[in-house]
């Protein structure tokens, strides 16, 4: 009997498991109710006195051995389950996804970083504004059609009160809290209550521009306007000033530039003309100088305005201002490399 228990404790200790299944048959062999060691056990007690001291000796160190085997295979099986789930060196990496600037950031960004460069800062207005520094201190009349209920979302309860329907209301802001010389650049959001279509939103973004001082002429509006798009679109661009109508400036014009795809040869972006337009811009009404508690007499100035999305249209050819707000990603992740 000496001899088999010698045996066991050679098999026994040799045993390595190679998962939870293996060890516990494992246990069961040696420890079970019906296994080796209480099978051993049970023999034990028909030995002759004279063989049970060592016998009973070997028995013990065997069922010790399995014991500590079984605790200690356990917890290693428990270690590498456990690290082999956690860090699988093997697996592909987790992706990585990088953004992209919105095109219309891109495009603001640019603008704004080449006027920057001419002097202009940086004026913030508040997206809902009232009837003042939208409208009336910019010299609309009362009866003009962009306060109609068809072009401004106005505020149901309080008709004074509405969404910004272009940056000029900060224009008015500016001026009422700053003497001259000013010259700064608002950049904004700005809301109209159209029906939505590929060439038209409800919502879309604007620069404006204004320069207040002494002495300020429609040669350096000019001026400003040929180096704004000469740095924004190439430094072959041409610009025209076309005659137009806006209450806040007077005299008005329409800045076209010649067309930044085709180079004036005619396209579809230019419609054939060679002339695309950018922005409308003039020399600031007197009348709007006065609101603001400017005197007309002492001080001259100009203002731009331009949309951000028609640029963008324009630089990129997208045919579709709608595409702009759906953050559709396949779109989006286009202008990655425009950065
Ligand atoms: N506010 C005008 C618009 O939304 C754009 C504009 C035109 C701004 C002429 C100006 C300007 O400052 O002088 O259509």
């Amino acid at each position: 009997m000496k001899e088999l228990i010698r045996k066991y404790l050679q098999e026994a200790s040799r045993f390595e498991a190679t998962g939870p299944d293996e060890l516990e048959a494992y246990r069961i062999k040696y420890l079970g109710k019906k296994g080796i060691i209480p099978e051993l056990f049970s023999r034990f007690r028909n030995l002759d006195p004279s063989e049970k001291k060592e016998t009973g000796k070997l028995i013990n160190e065997l069922k010790e051995l399995v014991s500590n085997r079984v605790r200690e295979q356990k917890e290693k099986l428990e270690t590498t389950h456990s690290q082999s789930s956690a860090i699988d060196l093997s697996l592909p990496g987790e992706p990585y996804q990088l953004g992209s600037r919105h095109p219309v950031s891109i495009v603001k960004n640019e603008m704004i970083g080449i006027l920057q460069r001419m002097g202009f800062t940086i004026a913030e207005g508040p997206d809902i504004e009232d009837d003042w520094h939208n409208f009336t201190a910019l010299n609309f009349p009362l009866e003009h059609p962009a306060r109609d209920m068809q072009d401004t979302f106005f505020i149901e309860k309080n008709p004074d009160i509405l969404l910004r329907t272009h940056t000029s209301g900060v224009q008015v802001r500016v001026m009422e809290q700053n003497e001259p010389p000013i010259r700064i650049i608002a950049p904004g959001r700005v809301f109209r209550n159209e029906a939505i279509s590929a060439r038209a939103h409800c919502i879309f973004h604007q620069i404006e521009g204004l320069y207040i001082d002494r002495d300020v002429s429609w040669a350096d509006l000019r001026q400003a306007l040929l180096y704004f798009s000469k740095e924004m679109f190439g430094k072959d661009t041409q610009i025209r000033l076309r005659p137009s109508f806006f209450p806040f400036t007077e005299p008005s014009a329409e800045l076209d530039i010649s067309c930044m795809i085709c180079g004036g040869k005619g396209c579809p972006v230019c419609k054939y003309s060679g002339w695309v337009e950018i922005l409308g811009c003039g020399m600031v009404d007197p009348n709007v100088l006065a609101s603001c508690h400017i005197d007309p007499k002492m001080y001259s100035g100009y203002a731009f305005g331009m949309g951000i999305e028609r640029t963008a249209l324009n630089i990129y050819q997208i045919h579709d201002l709608r595409l702009f707000f759906e953050n559709d990603i396949r779109f989006l992740n286009q202008f990655k490399s425009a950065i």
